[in-house]
């Protein structure tokens, strides 16, 4: 999965974006509060991502934080008109100038459409880094990821094997291959 490497990958995040009443802006270490509050008591929620252990502590998400937000990282707090921290979402970690795409919402937030329209945000900032291609992956049965990555256009490419050892070691998934035009 070749592609070129995008400069505008590793210039620092510094962006704020917009939709209405929805605003992401760069995810910081301190934010790590907002994902033990939110995170607690949803471990079938953290069980849909790869690498949050559950029970989390605010420590522990300081942590996945900071590895995330270095050069290559474009990882937000997603936030309400009030300010609200509802959940995180973004892309980094590029293999071959492919970055991946991930995310989470908080429990009392989701099915409200937030991350699909968090999700047409990050795109369009990706599209203009010079991003041309990315990828997801899911857990079988996460079919709400799987609804929001449809609708963002990702088209499935197929089962991909992994070892994730916050999630039992080896584990099939489904990779998701969007073409940004
Ligand atoms: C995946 C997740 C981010 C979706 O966030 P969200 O803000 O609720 O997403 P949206 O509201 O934009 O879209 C969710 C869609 O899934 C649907 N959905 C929700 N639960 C579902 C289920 N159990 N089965 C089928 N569809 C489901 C919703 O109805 C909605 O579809 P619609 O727009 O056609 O009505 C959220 O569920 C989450 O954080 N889950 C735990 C962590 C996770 O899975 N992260 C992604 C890892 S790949």
């Amino acid at each position: 999965m070749r592609a070129h490497m995008p400069a505008g990958l590793y210039a620092p995040n510094t962006a704020v974006l917009q939709d209405g009443d929805l605003t992401l802006r760069p995810l910081v270490p301190e934010d790590g509060r907002h994902f033990e509050a939110l995170l607690a008591g949803d471990e079938a929620g953290i069980a849909m991502t790869s690498h949050l252990p559950y029970p989390l502590s605010a420590q522990q998400a300081r942590e996945w934080i900071v590895l995330r937000t270095g050069p290559g990282g474009h990882v937000f707090a997603v936030l309400d008109a009030q300010g609200r921290f509802l959940g995180s979402m973004g892309f980094g970690g590029p293999k071959d100038g492919v970055p991946g795409f991930g995310y989470w919402i908080g429990k009392a937030f989701r099915n409200r459409g937030i991350a699909t329209r968090a999700g047409k945000l990050c795109v369009a900032h990706a599209r203009s880094l010079g991003v041309r291609r990315m990828v997801a992956e899911t857990f079988p049965g996460n079919e709400a990821s799987y609804k929001v990555l449809r609708k963002l256009g990702f088209k499935d490419a197929g089962p991909v094997d992994r070892f994730y050892p916050l999630r039992g070691g080896a584990r099939t998934l489904n990779l998701h291959i969007l073409e940004i035009v």
